[in-house]
């Protein structure tokens, strides 16, 4: 795709709706009574669904612009990992509120008894800072360098995400394992990218203009 000011805008609009659908849809079948035999479960089981899944796409997005030579992908990672944590949010809402009743002595029982949920909690932690330092302003602040090393931490509270989904799952343990897979082969091209990056460096072949 030709990457213009206007194919650019059209297709984030569409991100924007895309990812706003699974919350609208959640909201219509609430209202409608559409939501099973249990509805705070199904709710958060939903809004979990789509914070992993929107995390782990946002981790996709900087080797997909690389691996496409199209600079476009990777202009929308911050719109979808602003979703994810969106998401996550809700999420975390409803077990306080709904699940929890906001009582804090339970909560932090739950917290240090149930391994899955401190992992889910861990994750949410992390991702508070890289939320607030997600825009342009705190770029400029922090310093791109500095900005970028606190967003690696997204790697992290991915891991932490797809952890906390594998140990709540009872039996069947494919998703958190697609996910899993996803995420490491997204870190390991990181990891290369930066090796064969730095091994460049080294041998100079960077200062003398022959960029990867
Ligand atoms: C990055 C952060 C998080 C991600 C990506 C995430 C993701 C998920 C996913 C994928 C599920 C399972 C959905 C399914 O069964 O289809 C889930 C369930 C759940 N999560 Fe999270 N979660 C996160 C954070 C949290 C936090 C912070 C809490 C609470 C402290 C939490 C509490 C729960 C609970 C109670 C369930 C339902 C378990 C059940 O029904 O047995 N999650 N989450």
């Amino acid at each position: 795709m030709i990457v213009t000011e206007r194919n650019r805008r059209i297709l984030w609009l569409i991100i924007f709706i895309g990812c706003m659908l699974p919350a609208a849809d959640l909201l219509r079948r609430l209202f409608t009574g559409d939501l099973g035999a249990d509805p705070v479960e199904t709710l958060i089981r939903t809004t979990g669904d789509w914070a992993i899944k929107l995390l782990v796409a946002g981790l996709l997005l900087t080797p997909l612009t690389r691996i496409a030579r199209n600079p476009l992908p990777v202009r929308f990672r911050r719109l979808i990992g602003l979703y994810a944590f969106f998401y996550v949010c809700i999420h975390l809402t409803l077990y306080l509120s709904v699940d929890q009743g906001f009582d804090l002595h339970a909560i932090v029982k739950d917290i240090l008894k149930r391994p899955y949920i401190t992992f889910g909690m861990m994750a949410f932690l992390l991702l508070l800072p890289l939320a607030i330092t997600s825009t342009r302003k705190m770029v400029a602040r922090l310093g791109p360098k500095r900005w970028r090393q606190l967003h690696r931490a997204v790697y992290v509270a991915a891991s932490f995400g797809v952890i906390h989904y594998y140990l709540l799952v009872k039996a069947d343990i494919t998703w958190p394992l697609i996910y899993g897979t996803i995420l490491a082969a997204a870190l390991g091209w990181r990891l290369w990218n930066s090796l064969t990056l730095s091994a460049l460096q080294d041998t100079g072949r960077l200062s003398s203009g022959c960029k990867p």
